[in-house]
């Protein structure tokens, strides 16, 4: 039975979601929502939106995501440029107008590995590098690792952070060190700390079901095209020489590969030396590393080669435009990268599939007399794997359009991981979140909203905030200051960029009857139809106001109040009255369905200053020491110490080790500049002159 058929009609939904809403109401600690009830759209924006929820369709998912994987397509490879191809065509076929932007970029492919295990007794045991059976793809490396070989006591470092390097307390020089992933380090900052520790080259791996799989990966630091840091890696544009500092800087100055559980688990259980330290062992997932008792260094040697190559490749963003009617010069974009380090059945082409349908499913609208208010553009981005270099780029070269025109940006990257809805936004967005996941089924339980099982998961509604940098948002919002959402079903899963990430993967695990595809494509596709159609955007910076007070109050415990936040509450007020302000007059405007010249002015200034508001939050010199991240309020952590995952720029300046009178005054401006950016989103949601 094809997924469709299972919606229900329109009366039906209404009553049950109603009924399941009493139900849940008494048990849910539920969250205060700021919105009134809208004026009723007219109909035929309802009709247009059942249209969409009620054309979902399985199969064509699973066909795209089938044909997707058929081959692996490592960004700058001839078969990725065939899934360009591919994408390119079906928005062509479904009379879509399409183009390319292609930038010419910094990539990294190994070319020759090897490692072997010397034992104490004088046995040498080469060691494999590689998944069974799988030459086709990529062996496993990590883009960007310099090239070297090392020979070399071995010694297991846990998670090697710092911590794990004073738990263990012996000289590493020279040592090939063996590190699992898991910690919420980067794999560059774990290779850059291994070699400020003397560590002379880096085996890395990732506990799990798959023993045998070996997790690839990029070691550069930051992201984009490490060779025109800053602008877009045009063809004919300025290049960087690879041995500029500026270059060199964004990679380890020690080679790394990814290794099996296995290969991990047999170098272990040759050493002697150092007894495991007790705080680690609680950190051992049962089974993977209960074995683990000594970690060397030694006796035990590991000789290591690696050899990659690092050349200028050509990749591919496919975009698909919608053009608004009304307001064509307002963007809401949906993006996903494509490229994937092997098969990319999860990662990143669930995603895929799911964008290629909603493609599918808005063509069909437009058949039926549909045209969005503003513009859609879908996006497929390249390169993601290497550092969101795709995404970047095409960021770059479009940042002032961006900045002055785009609503909001769409993000997916593994639609289906597994079961569970995770959502991440900026605030303003959270409400609309929560609204359409009201209509969306959930995929895993019949007769349930996705609403439904996913605050009953959380006890309440939980949005995460975007200050990761680990899929193609990150430019979006940390360079360019657009709204920004993220979107996944499952936490995790064990085959992530493996050779076992394939189809048959997904049809066994991640999503068999591919009802989570149709999830997020749902919630994906009409928080878009959303933030393209409503006349007053649905943004409400409220929420917004209420993150911000949170983070205040996280931020003045971890300073013990010795240092005065006062610039930041006093700022936090005013954009809060902002907010009250603009979403009163938002309310007002909701209602007014006039179509006169003026009122349709009138929407447009209000909507102006809603779009514009998260750019107050970009500070044009950008986080001290990463200037390239412009955002104050999310941004990726500088230092390892820093344990809070908002202000990065204050949180560093506290973490960091210096003397207690500089490390003050650091912080007191680092303060002053958040408060400062709170103030500019403030004065933009206002939108008047001081
Ligand atoms: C779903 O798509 C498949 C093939 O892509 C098609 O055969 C089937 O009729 C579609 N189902 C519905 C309900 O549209
Ligand atoms: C981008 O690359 C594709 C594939 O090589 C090519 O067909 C196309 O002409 C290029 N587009 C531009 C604008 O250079
Ligand atoms: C380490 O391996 C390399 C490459 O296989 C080999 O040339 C070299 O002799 C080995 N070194 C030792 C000490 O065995
Ligand atoms: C689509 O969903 C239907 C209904 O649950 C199911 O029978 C069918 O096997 C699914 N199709 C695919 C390709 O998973």
């Amino acid at each position: 039975m094809p997924f469709s058929t299972k919606q229900p009609t329109c009366t039906l939904l209404f009553i049950l979601s109603l009924s399941l809403a009493t139900l849940f109401a008494t048990t849910l600690r539920r969250r205060h929502h700021h919105f009134l009830p809208h004026p009723t759209p007219p109909t035929s924006t309802h009709h247009y939106r059942n249209a969409f929820l009620s054309t979902a369709n399985n199969s064509t998912i699973a066909a795209h995501l089938r044909h997707l994987t058929l081959h692996p397509h490592l960004a700058g490879t001839p078969p990725s440029l065939s899934t360009a191809v591919y994408v390119q065509s079906h928005f062509q076929s479904l009379g879509l107008t399409t183009h390319l932007t292609n930038f010419s970029t910094l990539l990294s492919y190994p070319k020759h590995s090897s490692l072997s295990l010397h034992l104490k007794n004088g046995t040498v045991l080469p060691l494999p590098l590689s998944e069974p059976q799988n030459d086709v793809v990529v062996m496993p490396y990590h883009a960007y690792s310099p090239s070297g070989s090392a020979y070399g006591k071995a010694v297991f470092l846990n998670y090697g952070r710092d911590q794990d390097y004073y738990a263990l307390g012996v000289e590493v020089k020279g040592c090939v060190g063996l590190v699992r992933r898991g910690s919420e380090m980067s794999r560059y900052e774990v290779v850059a700390n291994a070699a400020a520790h003397g560590v002379s080259a880096v085996l890395m791996y990732t506990e799990g079901d798959y023993k045998q799989g070996v997790e690839r990966g990029t070691v550069m630091k930051g992201l984009g095209d490490p060779v025109s840091p800053g602008w877009a890696g045009l063809e004919v544009g300025e290049k960087l020489d690879l041995d500029d500092p500026r270059v060199m800087e964004k990679f380890p100055g020690v080679p790394s590969l990814p290794v099996s559980e296995e290969v991990a688990e047999s170098i272990i259980m040759s050493l002697e030396g150092v007894r495991a330290p007790y705080a680690w062992r609680g950190d051992f997932k049962s089974g993977g590393g209960s074995g683990i008792k000594r970690v060397g260094p030694g006796p035990t040697m590991l000789n290591f080669t690696y050899e990659g190559e690092r050349k200028m490749a050509t990749i591919h963003n496919v975009f698909a435009v919608i053009k608004g009617s009304e307001e064509p010069d307002r963007f809401v974009l949906l993006g996903n990268h494509r490229d994937a380090w092997t098969y990319g059945a999860v990662d990143p082409n669930s995603g895929t599939s799911a964008l290629l349908d909603i493609a599918r499913r808005y063509a069909l609208l437009m058949r039926m007399g549909w045209n969005p208010r503003r513009t859609i553009v879908l996006c497929s981005w390249d390169a993601e794997e290497f550092g969101m270099i795709g995404s970047t780029e095409w960021v770059e070269q479009n940042l002032l359009n961006l900045g002055s025109k785009a609503v909001a940006y769409l993000n997916v990257d593994c639609a289906a991981q597994g079961p569970g809805f995770f959502a991440s936004a900026t605030p303003q967005l959270d409400d609309l979140l929560v609204e359409v996941t009201k209509k969306i089924r959930d995929p895993d339980s019949e007769n349930l909203y996705l609403y439904e099982s996913w605050t009953a998961s959380n006890k309440g509604v939980n949005i995460e905030r975007l200050s990761r940098v680990d899929s193609d948002f990150a430019p979006f919002l940390q360079h360019a200051g657009v709204p920004s959402v993220d979107l996944y079903f499952g936490s995790e899963f064990p085959v992530y960029h493996t050779a076992f990430d394939s189809y048959d993967w997904m049809k066994k695990f991640g999503d068999p009857l591919f009802h989570r595809h149709i999830a997020v494509a749902g919630v994906w596709g009409l928080v878009a139809l959303h933030l393209a159609d409503d006349p007053v955007l649905p943004f409400n910076y409220l929420s917004y106001a209420t993150e911000l007070l949170k983070y205040k109050d996280v931020l003045n415990t971890l300073l013990e109040g010795a240092i005065s936040l006062h610039p930041i509450s006093s700022a936090i007020q005013e954009f809060t009255a902002a907010a009250i302000e603009i979403e009163e007059e938002a309310k007002k405007l909701r209602l007014d369905q006039n179509l006169d010249e003026f009122s349709v002015l009138r929407r447009r200034m209000l909507n102006d200053r809603l779009m514009i508001a998260e750019r107050g939050f970009l500070d044009s010199e950008g986080l001290p020491g990463r200037q390239w991240f412009k955002h104050l309020i999310y941004g990726p952590r500088g230092s390892t110490e820093n344990k809070i995952s908002f202000f990065p720029g204050i949180a560093d300046a506290i973490s960091q080790v210096s003397n207690e009178e500089e490390r003050k005054a650091t912080i007191r401006h680092e303060i002053w500049r958040v408060a400062r950016a709170i103030q500019r989103a403030a004065s933009a949601l206002r939108g008047e002159f001081t």
